[in-house]
C-alpha cells in the first residue's frame, strides 16, 4: 500500500494531529484489551483489523516527517527517538503477519484448544502494552525533540 505523505503541514499541526490520534488509538487498545479478557478472540482480532490501515499510516508518517526534521537539525540528540521508531518494526510484523498466522490456525479445530487460546491472548495483551507505551515514549521523547529541532530551521 503506498501512502500519501503530507508535506505541508507544519510540525506543530502534525504533531497535535499524531496525540489526538494516540488518544483514539488509547480507546481502540481499550476495547482490544476488554475483548482480550473477556476470552472473546474473533472480536479483538476484529479491532486490531479496524486500527491496523491508520496505526500503519500514522508510524509511516512520524518515520517520514518528525525523523526528517530530527535527522536534520537534532542529529547529535537523535539516539532514543531512532530506537522509539524502530518499535514500528515489530508493530507492522504484529499487524501483517502475527495475526493472519492466527486467523490462519483458527481454521484448524486442533490449534482451538486452551493453551493455543491462551497462547494468543498473551500476544494480544502483549501487543496492547507494548504500543500504548510506544505512544508515552513518542510524547515524551520524539514529538518534544522535534519541536525543538523544527525551531531551528
Ligand atoms: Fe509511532
Ligand atoms: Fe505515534
Amino acid at each position: 500500500m503506498v501512502y500519501k505523505i503530507n508535506f505541508n503541514k507544519s510540525i506543530p499541526d502534525m504533531i497535535s494531529r499524531l496525540k489526538q490520534e494516540h488518544i483514539e488509538f488509547g480507546l481502540s487498545l481499550n476495547n482490544i484489551t476488554r475483548y482480550n479478557k473477556e476470552s472473546n478472540i474473533t472480536k479483538a482480532i476484529e479491532a486490531i483489523h479496524e486500527m491496523s490501515e491508520s496505526i500503519i499510516k500514522h508510524a509511516v508518517e512520524e518515520e517520514a516527517r518528525l525523523m526528517r526534521v530530527i535527522m536534520h537539525n537534532a542529529k547529535e540528540e537523535s539516539a532514543d527517538s531512532i530506537k522509539i521508531m524502530q518499535e514500528h518494526n515489530w508493530v507492522v510484523n504484529f499487524l501483517k503477519h502475527t495475526i493472519p498466522d492466527i486467523e490462519n490456525n483458527f481454521y484448524q479445530q486442533s490449534k482451538q484448544d486452551m493453551q493455543y487460546r491462551q497462547k494468543v491472548q498473551n500476544e494480544i495483551n502483549e501487543f496492547a502494552t507494548k504500543l500504548s507505551n510506544h505512544f508515552s515514549e513518542e510524547e515524551q521523547i520524539v514529538f518534544p525533540l522535534t519541536l525543538k529541532a523544527d525551531m531551528q530551521i
